[in-house]
This record gives structure tokens, C-alpha cells and sequence, in this order.
């Protein structure tokens, strides 16, 4: 049962690349989805990496009955939650279906989870829950500011719930992961990021303009208070970023927690700048990108980045791909979906 994880969101980005090396570690997954950002490809990419099929069950988290069933039908002890919307511009336009699905998905698995006596989540949260920092690098007990998108608001309120849910219930530990910027794919070109539409997100605008299916990346603002007027951001690679979840199951499985609800910040602690983004993938690649220096975007933030001294000492995680693998790792990913 220990070595049995249930992933909700496991076909998605970060879920697929948490899928692969969960097996890779040794264990079984079940992977919950109802494939509302993703589809059954990134199941196929897991499988054609790692060998596993991994159980696979299309069903919408909120939905408290086909969850039960989830429950009832298979044994593991740790649950960890991808499944969420997660596009901040999406979530102000249409706050409700943020609140609902956000919200109520992760409800729904912590009431089950106590129902059926399952002990360890960790949860999906984001570097969001900062909004502007005073302070940088932020750490674990930076303050949070009100959040800025009703996005960002489901991550705070989905913290606070997990942090009332693991003191009312002597059974349950927690972990809330908050993530820097998740950027790259699998090195296999196999699973990667998938966004549809116009990607908001920098470096799927990069990869797409580079395709030649955007005309020219703008880069919002040269005007900002920091070394070269662009804003700078913790770029983690999704491969760095999946590992930390393996280690942090690890230490709720073997009782390795401090407390029964921790916080870890998931990044590489270093500032990265969009125009030191763009000449490094760039660089990787070997190819010009056709971009501009746009107006800044509303609700941006000029910097934020990690102090990861508590993921480094508690997890014994720290980020090792280097930023030109990565930006090598989403460029052979877009051409991978390209073909
Ligand atoms: P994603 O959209 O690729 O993956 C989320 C998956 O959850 C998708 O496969 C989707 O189909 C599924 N899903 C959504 N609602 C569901 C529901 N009600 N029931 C079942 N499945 C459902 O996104 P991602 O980038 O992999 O993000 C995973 C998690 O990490 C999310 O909670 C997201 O908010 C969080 N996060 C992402 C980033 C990022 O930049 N990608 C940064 C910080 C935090
Ligand atoms: C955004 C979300 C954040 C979410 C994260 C997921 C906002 C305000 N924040 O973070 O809540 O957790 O995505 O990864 O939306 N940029 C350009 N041109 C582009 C796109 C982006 O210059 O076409 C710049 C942005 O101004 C920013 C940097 O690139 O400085 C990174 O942007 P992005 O990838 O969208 O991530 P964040 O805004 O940091």
C-alpha cells in the first residue's frame, strides 16, 4: 500500500513527468484524469519511457461518487494532487469555474482520503502565493500576498484548507509544494507541455514562435527596476521539478516529516531574465528567435525567485539539469509535437 500512489492530473505537464519518475522509483500508479487539459498520449510517452502501462481511470475529481469507487476499488497510502485549471487570465474572466473546480476537487479528495483512512497528500501549489515579494529570494515564511487572479487565490485557499484538514484529522500529513516556473520536457521528447491555444506562458511562446507558428515573441517590458529591464523568475526544470515530488512522498511514507503539514519551495534559486531566457535557448538550439520588446503585462510581477535551503536540507532535493539542457529539452519537445 506504501508504494502505491494515486495521481490526480497525471496525464497532464508536471503529472505525466511525476508518473515516470514515481515508477521509475519503484512505485505503482493510479493515475485519475478527466483529460479537461490533456490526453491519453502523454499515457502512451509514459509507458514507451519507463516500460509500466500505469492503471489509468478517466474521471472528474469533483465527482465524489466516481471517486469513492476509486477509493474503494484500490489501496495506496499517498495521493498526490495535479488535477486543477491553471490559467490565470481564463481564471478572471471565469472565477466560478476556477473556485468549483480548484476548490472542490481537492475538498473532494481530502474528505475521501479521511473516509478511507489514506494518510499522505501533497498538493500542487505556486510561487503565485507571493505575488510581489518584499524580500527576495522568498522563503518558505515569506508572507503571502492577497492573490492577484482567482488562480492564485484557489492555490492560497487550497493551502489553508490543507493545513485545517491535517490538524482536524490526526491521520492525514501534508505537503504543499510550491512551484517556480516549470519549464522543459521529458530529455525523451516523449511527454512535455501541451498547452492549447495561444500558450500565455513564455518559453511554449518561444518554442511555438521558433516553429514558426507565432510570428515574433514580445517581451513584456524592458523597463523594469532589475539588471537588464526584463523581469526575472526561477525557471525549474519539469524533470528537477517531478524528482521533488518522489522525495517528498518518500518522507511522508517513511514518517520522515517535522510536522504533519510542511511547505517546500520548488525552484532552482536563481533569477533568470526573459531577454537571458530567450539568448539561451538561443544558444542551445543554434537558432535566432524573431522577437520584440512589448508593453509590460498587466499583473506581472518584476521578480521572484526561490530560496530552496529548506527543499535542499529537508528533501535532500536541489535542481541539477542545467537551464541550456532544458531549453535544448522543450525545443526537441515542440518538434516532437510538430511531426
Ligand atoms: P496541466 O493542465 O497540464 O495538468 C492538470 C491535469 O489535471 C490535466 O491533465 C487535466 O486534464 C486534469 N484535470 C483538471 N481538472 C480535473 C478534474 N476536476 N478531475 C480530473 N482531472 C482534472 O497542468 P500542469 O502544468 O501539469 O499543472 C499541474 C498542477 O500544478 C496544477 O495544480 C497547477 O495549478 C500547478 N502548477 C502549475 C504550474 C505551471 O506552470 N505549470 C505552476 C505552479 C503550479
Ligand atoms: C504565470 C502566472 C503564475 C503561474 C505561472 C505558471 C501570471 C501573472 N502568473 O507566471 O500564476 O503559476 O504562470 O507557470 O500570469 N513573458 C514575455 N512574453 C511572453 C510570455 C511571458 O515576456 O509571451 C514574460 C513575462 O512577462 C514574465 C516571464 O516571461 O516575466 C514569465 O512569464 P510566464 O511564463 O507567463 O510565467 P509567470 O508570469 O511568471
Amino acid at each position: 500500500m506504501n508504494n502505491r500512489v494515486l495521481v490526480t492530473g497525471g496525464a497532464g505537464y508536471i503529472g505525466s513527468h511525476t508518473t515516470v519518475e514515481l515508477i521509475n522509483a519503484g512505485y505503482e500508479v493510479i493515475v485519475v484524469d478527466n483529460l479537461s487539459n490533456s490526453d491519453r498520449s502523454s499515457l502512451e510517452g509514459i509507458r514507451k519511457i519507463t516500460g509500466v502501462e500505469p492503471k489509468f481511470i478517466e474521471a472528474d475529481c469533483c465527482d465524489k461518487e466516481a471517486m469513492r469507487k476509486v477509493f474503494q476499488e484500490h489501496e495506496f497510502n499517498s495521493v498526490i494532487h495535479f488535477a486543477a485549471y491553471k490559467a490565470v487570465g481564463e481564471s478572471v474572466a471565469e472565477p466560478a469555474k476556477y473556485y468549483r473546480n480548484n476548490i472542490l476537487s481537492f475538498v473532494t479528495i481530502l474528505e475521501l482520503m479521511t473516509e478511507f483512512g489514506r494518510k499522505n497528500v501533497l498538493f500542487s501549489s505556486s510561487a503565485t502565493v507571493y505575488g510581489d515579494a518584499d524580500v527576495l529570494p522568498v522563503t518558505e515564511h515569506t508572507p503571502r500576498k492577497p492573490a492577484t487572479s482567482p488562480y492564485g487565490n484557489t492555490k492560497q485557499m487550497a493551502e489553508d484548507i490543507l493545513r485545517d484538514m491535517v490538524a482536524a484529522n490526526q491521520n492525514l500529513a501534508g505537503i504543499a509544494l510550491r512551484y517556480f516556473n516549470p519549464i522543459g520536457a521529458h530529455p525523451s521528447a516523449l511527454i512535455g507541455e501541451l498547452p492549447r491555444g495561444v500558450p500565455n506562458n513564455l518559453v511554449p511562446y518561444i518554442t511555438q514562435t521558433a516553429a514558426g507558428i507565432r510570428e515574433c515573441l514580445s517581451i513584456f517590458g524592458d523597463d523594469y527596476d532589475t539588471p537588464d529591464g526584463s523581469c526575472l523568475r526561477d525557471y525549474i526544470d519539469v524533470v528537477d521539478l517531478a524528482r521533488a515530488h518522489v522525495v517528498a512522498v518518500e518522507r511522508m511514507v517513511s514518517g520522515g516529516s517535522k510536522q504533519r503539514y510542511e511547505i517546500f519551495n520548488i525552484g532552482t534559486g536563481r533569477p533568470v531574465s526573459v531577454f537571458e531566457l530567450v539568448r539561451g535557448f538561443e544558444q542551445a538550439n543554434d537558432l535566432k528567435l524573431n522577437y520584440k520588446v512589448a508593453p509590460r503585462r498587466a499583473g506581472d510581477v518584476t521578480a521572484v525567485w526561490a530560496d530552496t535551503t529548506l527543499a535542499n536540507q529537508e528533501l535532500g532535493w536541489r535542481a541539477e539539469r542545467e537551464l541550456l539542457d532544458t531549453l535544448r529539452a522543450a525545443w526537441e519537445w515542440e518538434k516532437h509535437v510538430r511531426q
